[in-house]
């Protein structure tokens, strides 16, 4: 079987993102390798005259964005984001999606949620027809009591959960919080999944983003496709 760099296909998917910021917004920046690749074509923007500011959905964006000459705005103040423009791990037909592979999950959803737009670019093979299967749920979590709260989670989806590791310690987030991977086969109903998860207590945020972009950029092999939400 040949494998694909799918590095190109992100990047294409980013530069056609850059159509969604115009001149005086504050824009949204996401967290990953696709979002890295927009950093970079947004910096250019920003050496072109374009004024904008950013609000990071981590501090590894933080820094790249940074390095790329594109200012940022206090995060720790009232904002209003124009445009959020985030990669994603997989992707459904309604463009409901899996996040958080990185870890960034909790920032990137207050970003999502507060943005007037939300963009997501990803290569097409995050595109899938249910959500779940080969890539597992990542759910925040407070340290205190995460078993108990891994139990729970485990009670309600069946499935098994697992604790992120790096290194051989458990994965903090930057809030200071655990990740749990869920291995669910289908999430068939992610709008009831992600309601009933954050009434566990324990759980901060959820990795599944339900209803909330606006817009899809594929990077394909044959060119890139930027796709409208479907009505439902
Ligand atoms: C970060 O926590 C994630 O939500 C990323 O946005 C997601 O993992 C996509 O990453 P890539 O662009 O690196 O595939």
């Amino acid at each position: 079987m040949t494998s694909i760099d799918l590095d190109p296909l992100k990047k294409t998917a980013a530069l056609q993102a850059i159509a969604f910021v115009r001149d005086g917004m504050v824009v949204g920046l996401g967290t990953g390798s696709t979002a890295k690749h927009f950093l970079v074509a947004l910096g250019e923007q920003v050496r072109a005259g374009m004024k904008l500011r950013g609000v990071p959905t981590s501090q590894e964006t933080a820094t790249l964005a940074k390095q790329a000459g594109i200012p940022l705005i206090d995060t720790e103040n009232r904002w209003e984001i124009d445009v959020a423009i985030d990669g994603a791990d997989q992707v459904d037909p309604h463009f409901n999606l899996i996040k958080g592979g990185g870890g960034a999950l909790l920032k990137e959803k207050i970003v999502a949620a507060s943005a007037k737009q939300f963009i997501v670019m990803v290569d097409y093979t995050k595109q899938v027809p249910v959500l779940g299967g080969s890539f597992p749920l990542p759910i925040e979590v407070i340290p205190f009591g995460w078993g108990s709260t891994a139990r729970e989670i485990e009670a309600l989806t069946k499935s098994r959960v697992v604790l992120r590791e790096r290194n051989g310690a458990p994965f903090k987030t930057e809030a200071g919080n655990l990740i749990v991977d869920v291995h669910i086969d289908r999430i068939t109903q992610p709008g009831e999944l992600e309601t009933a998860l954050n009434l566990i207590p324990g759980v901060v945020e959820t990795g599944l983003f339900v209803g909330r972009t606006n817009v899809l950029i594929v990077g394909r092999p044959q060119g890139v496709q930027t796709l409208h939400v479907p009505k439902t």
